[in-house]
């Protein structure tokens, strides 16, 4: 087992130090040689030892190099070295987190991350908490708490009913939404579709003047950073609204939460700590592995109201309960994460991430700007949308950019037009990988192209 972990250890860290250099998306040849890895499921074992060797030589020529500092796509942090290095040995840990009793370190882990979160991002002391896997499943934790507490409130129990014949709960979001919010309405019998979808601003954010008359089965979903613009809606201004009438205020602060840890940037949130839930994503911004985010509800007993189960066999300790607080009930311990890469970089470490990445975003923007490109949005966090032209141009743009290998961008819509989105969410990222990427971007949008 020690020589395998050690010769693992050495295939990682070659992998993480050849990452700087080489190109960001995979050849499609080396995606190709995939195929080695398929092949009849063997008749006997094989060693250990082969088995990472196939792995890693056929493996990792064909991922995706988002682990270094030029990967700019969708909003995908890396790993912090404390944070792998945490994961390293949460493998070898194996806990289930589901229980107390199971793991009492991942019980524990999750406590603390818990309550330094909710300190550093100015959240409710005592909130109750899920460790989940992404803000597509934190929505839906902190979104089913909602329903629950509404319905409650109303004389209702979702859990045991369901909702045949239940009051209706009226729920508002930004015409920008998140699609992960929608699908996990969709999931939790709420709906898609049957939500009322308030007009934006030309960033992307609710009109709040706009909002339809809210009541208390009305559940309103705030945004704290558009996935293209990075805009934040006017939490404040919505839950003083929202509260007055009785209505619940989720916020989705998939990555734009982490706003919060920079005395510069967490004005961007004034008032979202006044809201019943949020939802944080920690593979972006916080840069931990795959996979981890939180779902944190202002009181602890509505969160578990929703999720809590019960069976004999499954004995309850004093104290917090993991399993209580997340759709399931065996899961992998992201608290140990968590905890490494808070205690690794500490809330100025954490501010610094967050401010260094926001003023990378900006010198994309400036630069791309000189060179005679247009920045569509208000760079006002870490993303940036660019035209590089036309429709064709900008879409040509985006493909070469992939193609050539220096960085990576993907592309989006912005009110009507073809857009290069930037994001830049990842403590690799130097400002020496900025100037390579926005040469490579402005080198390959003058030439015109290539075919
Ligand atoms: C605002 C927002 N909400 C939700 C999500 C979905 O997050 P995940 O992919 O972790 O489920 C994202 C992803 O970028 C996002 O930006």
């Amino acid at each position: 087992m020690k020589t395998l972990l050690l010769e693992t250890a050495e295939r990682a860290a070659r992998y993480l130090e050849e990452i700087a250099n080489r190109r960001v998306a995979p050849l499609p040849a080396d995606v190709a040689r995939l195929e080695a890895l398929a092949g009849p499921l063997p008749e006997v074992p094989s060693d250990p030892s082969e088995v990472l060797a196939l792995l890693d030589d056929f493996g990792s020529p064909a991922t995706v190099a988002s682990a270094g500092g030029r990967y700019f796509g969708f909003v995908i942090g890396g790993s912090l070295p404390a944070a792998l290095a945490a994961n390293w040995m949460a493998g070898a840990w194996d806990q289930n987190a589901a229980m107390q009793i199971m793991s009492p370190v991942a019980a524990k882990l999750e406590e603390i991350v818990l309550a330094w979160m909710v300190d550093l991002l100015g959240l409710p002391p005592g909130s109750g908490a899920g460790f989940v896997t992404g803000t597509t499943m934190a929505n839906f934790t902190a979104l089913a708490a909602a329903r629950t507490t509404l319905l409650q409130r109303a004389g209702w129990n979702a859990e045991e009913d369901g909702l045949f014949g239940a009051p209706p709960i009226h729920v508002v979001v930004g015409d920008e939404v998140h699609v992960s919010l929608l699908k996990a309405l969709s999931m939790l019998g709420l709906g898609r579709s049957r939500v009322t979808r308030v007009p934006v601003d030309a960033q992307g954010r609710m009109r709040p003047e706009a909002l339809p008359a809210l009541d208390e089965r009305t559940l309103v979903c705030v945004q704290a950073g558009n996935v293209n613009t990075g805009a934040f809606d006017e939490a404040g201004e919505i839950c003083a609204r929202a509260h007055a009438a009785g209505s619940w205020v989720h916020v989705d602060g998939a990555f734009g939460y982490w706003a919060a840890v920079s005395p510069r940037y967490a004005p961007l949130l004034a008032g979202a700590g006044a809201a019943d839930s949020w939802a944080i994503d920690c593979h972006k911004w916080l840069n931990v592995p795959y996979d981890s985010a939180v779902a944190i509800v202002r009181r602890p007993e509505y969160v578990q109201a929703a999720m809590a189960m019960s069976a004999a066999y499954l004995t309850p300790g004093a104290g917090r309960e993991p399993w209580h607080f997340a759709p399931e009930a065996s899961r992998r311990a992201r608290g140990v994460e968590l905890w490494a890469a808070m205690r690794s970089l500490g809330r100025s470490g954490l501010a610094e991430l967050v401010e260094r990445n926001c003023r990378q975003a900006t010198l994309f923007a400036d630069r791309l700007r000189a060179a005679g490109f247009t920045v569509l949005n208000d760079v006002v966090l870490n993303q940036v949308l660019v035209s590089f032209g036309s429709e064709n141009d900008t879409l040509r743009v985006i493909a070469d950019v992939q193609k050539d290998g220096t960085c990576w961008c993907g592309g989006t819509r912005w009110h009507g037009q073809a857009a290069m989105r930037i994001s830049v969410s990842s403590w690799a990222t130097t400002d020496e990988d900025v100037e390579r990427s926005l040469a490579a971007m402005i080198r390959i949008a003058r030439r015109g192209s290539q075919d």
